[in-house]
């Protein structure tokens, strides 16, 4: 199957799944949300896949948000839809049954983030970037990040990371613990391909095992966090700051916030 914003490519039980938006530094558009949907449940039911490595097209970015033009027509009750729907397709990599590996190739940025924090191994180029920059749109994180990365890097630094906006490279998401290993750009999916490869020589029963006993912990206040994440990205959607800040970033000027 082909698809307009996706590659997908299978070899050696592995199925490569790139992010492709280059011109839009791989932003996911609703568009790219339905095909990424689709390809899941593919290689979920897959019987010749055992491992998938998600990553972006091109050196500069893994996926710099969710498209920020598609956010500005959002009010109370489509915000929250859309916050829930894409956190449908996230937890589906979450709980895929097969391991999922994110090599984040540049900038992961709010969706960006959320998608390399809901797959289980991430492994960052040189040049990665992390952050969740949707304060500066007058909204919150809403595909699971105010959830998923303070279970990564702990409380403390998941507050400063979403309340700040600022940016964390490769070397600090290591130390942070919201990445396994950072690797050159060019080595990056080598890299992910060991990994895969590593696992798949084990044996898939005990593999799909542990990842749904790792995950166990998380299951019920994960589900009603996010419930209650989609609610107040929701009530975010309806501020003026909200239109503020989505409008003034496609306008290429600094937002000017009169917090309501
Ligand atoms: N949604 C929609 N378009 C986006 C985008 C997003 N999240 N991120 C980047 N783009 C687009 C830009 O608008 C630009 O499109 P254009 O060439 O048609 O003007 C193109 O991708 C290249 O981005 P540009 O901003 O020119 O690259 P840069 O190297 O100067 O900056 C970033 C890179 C990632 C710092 C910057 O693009 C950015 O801040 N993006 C938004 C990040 C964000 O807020 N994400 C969270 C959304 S909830």
């Amino acid at each position: 199957m082909s698809y307009e914003t996706l590659l997908v490519e299978k070899r050696d039980r592995i199925a490569l799944v790139t992010i492709n938006r280059p011109d839009k530094l791989n932003a996911l558009n609703a568009r790219t949300k339905s095909e990424l949907k689709d390809v899941l449940q593919m290689v979920r039911d897959d019987s010749d896949v055992d491992v998938v490595i998600l990553t972006g097209s091109g050196p500069k970015a893994f996926v710099a948000g969710t498209d920020i033009k598609e956010l500005t027509s959002l009010d109370e009750k489509s915000g929250r839809e859309f916050s829930s729907s894409g956190q449908a397709v996230f937890d589906l990599i979450e709980n895929l049954g097969k391991p999922v590996i994110a090599a984040v190739n540049g900038y992961a940025l709010g969706g960006g983030a959320e998608l390399a924090m809901a797959c289980h191994i991430r492994l960052a180029s040189d040049n990665a970037k992390f952050g969740q920059p949707e304060v500066a749109l007058g909204i919150i994180p809403g595909y699971g990040g105010t959830q998923r990365l303070g279970r990564l890097v702990g409380k403390g630094k998941a507050m400063e990371i979403i309340l700040t906006g600022d940016q964390v490279d490769a070397q600090e998401a290591l130390r942070i613990g919201l990445v396994n290993a950072v690797v050159p750009l060019v080595d990056l999916l080598k890299a992910a391909e060991a990994m895969a490869q590593k696992i798949i020589s084990k044996g898939q029963i005990a593999v799909r095992t542990a990842l749904n006993a790792v995950n166990a912990p998380d299951e019920s206040p994960l589900s009603s966090g996010q419930a209650l994440e989609a609610e107040l990205f929701g009530r975010c959607c309806s501020s003026d700051d909200f239109k503020e800040g989505t409008t003034a970033f496609l306008e290429k000027r600094k937002a000017v916030f009169k917090n309501r």
